[in-house]
């Protein structure tokens, strides 16, 4: 979890440049190619950003939600006729935070409000909440309106007391949403299975570490090859104000489900937040959010990075630590991949997504922060901001994130 402030006014940086090597006929409708030969130089006198939360760079001034593109392969990832567009909102609630699990068989996509941070509407006494969006209502409402935003009704769950402050989430794992909670005041983080139909009952697998409560467990995920269960543990609970004061360094888990063994595979970072693999499971990755403190503020010379790592075949240890990107607008947060290894993380601008050699590519570009997104199958990728939901339409297609053969 991750606190950004709302933005409500975004400064644009205003500059004159060329467009040269994608031409405007090529490109798909909501979208702009921004040449970076075209702001390389500034000049002396130029309005340069001095904020990355609340600054955002967007050169063209052009209104979101669209495609803001850095390099002609991100046109492979939109393909050729994408769109973007509101698919649900509420302006007094961020109930679209995290979390997002994509249930295929009911076409439903699951995700938990805002834990502790503005219009989260829980804290210490209040709990966070998990809803669930009918895509298929998404799609009819979508064909309903051809061009503006349209708001999907989502239902809210009433779900087990043993789940408290739900801040990641993946799966579905032998055919349940995988919960990764934070806790909240004395109870303890958790790593919870809850069953995407009614009655919506869950079942915990995990609550503490050698009968040491964790820190307020972040993300979450499945390993695609060895089926462990991968997690992140950071102080976002006490830095909103919801947990008590860290006991245990911010590190990154291996759960083992068929043994409910646990040991540490990563640790150094500032802020472990959002963690993914590669479909081969060979590289994990894991973004550092330092730069973002909750009430301690923003400190932009701490890490608002994404750190690529070699998974071990045997200890499964991450190994071989590399920096794989700094993001330009708050801090990355959660991840998730497509098939072809591209990486999307959730920043204070919207979704930004990078190759595999660290490029930028481009950005859903909301001009509003994007904690999660989640592949709804194919094409479809749903990102969860705060306040509201969009879906983009697009050509790069979603990976498994069930774990080798199970769903
Ligand atoms: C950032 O720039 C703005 C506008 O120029 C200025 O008001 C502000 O003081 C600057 N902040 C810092 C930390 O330099
Ligand atoms: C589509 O949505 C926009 C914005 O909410 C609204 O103004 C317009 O009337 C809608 N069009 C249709 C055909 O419902
Ligand atoms: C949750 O409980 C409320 C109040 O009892 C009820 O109205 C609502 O239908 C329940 N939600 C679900 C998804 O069952
Ligand atoms: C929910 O209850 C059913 C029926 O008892 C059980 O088979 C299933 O494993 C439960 N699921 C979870 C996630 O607890
Ligand atoms: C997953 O399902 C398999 C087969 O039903 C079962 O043996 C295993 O215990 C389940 N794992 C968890 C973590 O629930
Ligand atoms: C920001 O972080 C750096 C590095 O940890 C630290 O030296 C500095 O004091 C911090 N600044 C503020 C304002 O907290």
């Amino acid at each position: 979890m991750v606190l950004f402030k709302v933005l409500s006014g975004i400064v644009v940086i205003a500059f004159t440049g060329t467009l040269a090597s994608v031409s405007e006929s090529q490109l798909p409708s909501q979208a702009i190619f921004v040449d970076p030969r075209s702001f390389a130089v500034m000049g002396p006198n130029a309005d340069f950003r001095n904020d990355s939360f609340n600054m955002l760079f967007n050169p063209t001034s052009t209104t979101p939600p669209f495609f803001q593109i850095f390099d002609e392969r991100f046109l492979t990832i939109l393909g050729g006729s994408p769109s973007f567009r509101e698919i649900a909102s509420d302006p007094t609630f961020a109930f679209a935070h995290e979390a997002p699990v994509y249930n295929e068989p009911t076409d439903e996509v699951f995700f938990s409000s805002n834990d502790g941070g503005p219009l989260g509407m829980s804290d210490l006494n209040h709990n966070n909440v998990i809803s669930k969006i009918s895509m298929k209502e998404v799609e009819a409402a979508l064909s309903a309106n051809a061009t503006g935003p349209v708001n999907v009704p989502i239902t809210q769950l009433n779900l087990s007391d043993s789940i408290q402050m739900t801040n990641g989430g993946t799966g579905p794992y032998n055919s349940s949403i995988l919960l990764v909670t934070s806790g909240r005041g004395s109870s303890p983080p958790s790593i919870v299975l809850v069953n995407p139909l009614p009655p919506y009952n869950a079942t915990v697998l995990l609550d503490n570490y050698f009968g040491r409560q964790f820190v307020s467990l972040n993300d979450i995920k499945v390993h695609p090859t060895n089926g462990k269960i991968f997690f992140t543990d950071v102080d976002y609970g006490f830095l909103n104000l919801f947990r008590p004061a860290p006991l245990m360094p911010f590190q990154v888990y291996r759960f083992d489900p068929d043994t409910s063994a646990v040991r540490v595979v990563a640790d150094g970072f500032n802020k472990p937040n959002g963690i993914a693999f590669t479909p081969d499971g060979n590289t994990a990755y894991v973004s550092d959010t330092g730069a973002s403190g909750g009430f301690l503020g923003n400190n932009l010379t701490l890490p608002a990075s994404i750190y690529a790592f070699d998974v071990d075949p045997v200890t499964h240890v991450f190994k071989n630590r590399r920096v794989l990107a700094y993001a330009d607008a708050g801090v990355p947060d959660g991840i998730q991949l497509d098939s072809d290894g591209n990486i999307y993380s959730g920043c204070a601008d919207g979704t930004q997504v990078w190759a595999p050699d660290g490029t930028l590519l481009g950005k859903f570009f909301l001009g509003m922060s994007t904690a999660e997104m989640i592949f709804a199958g194919d094409g479809r990728l749903v990102i969860l901001a705060e306040t509201k939901m969009f879906l983009a339409k697009i050509a790069a297609k979603s990976i498994p994130l069930g774990g080798p053969s199970r769903n």
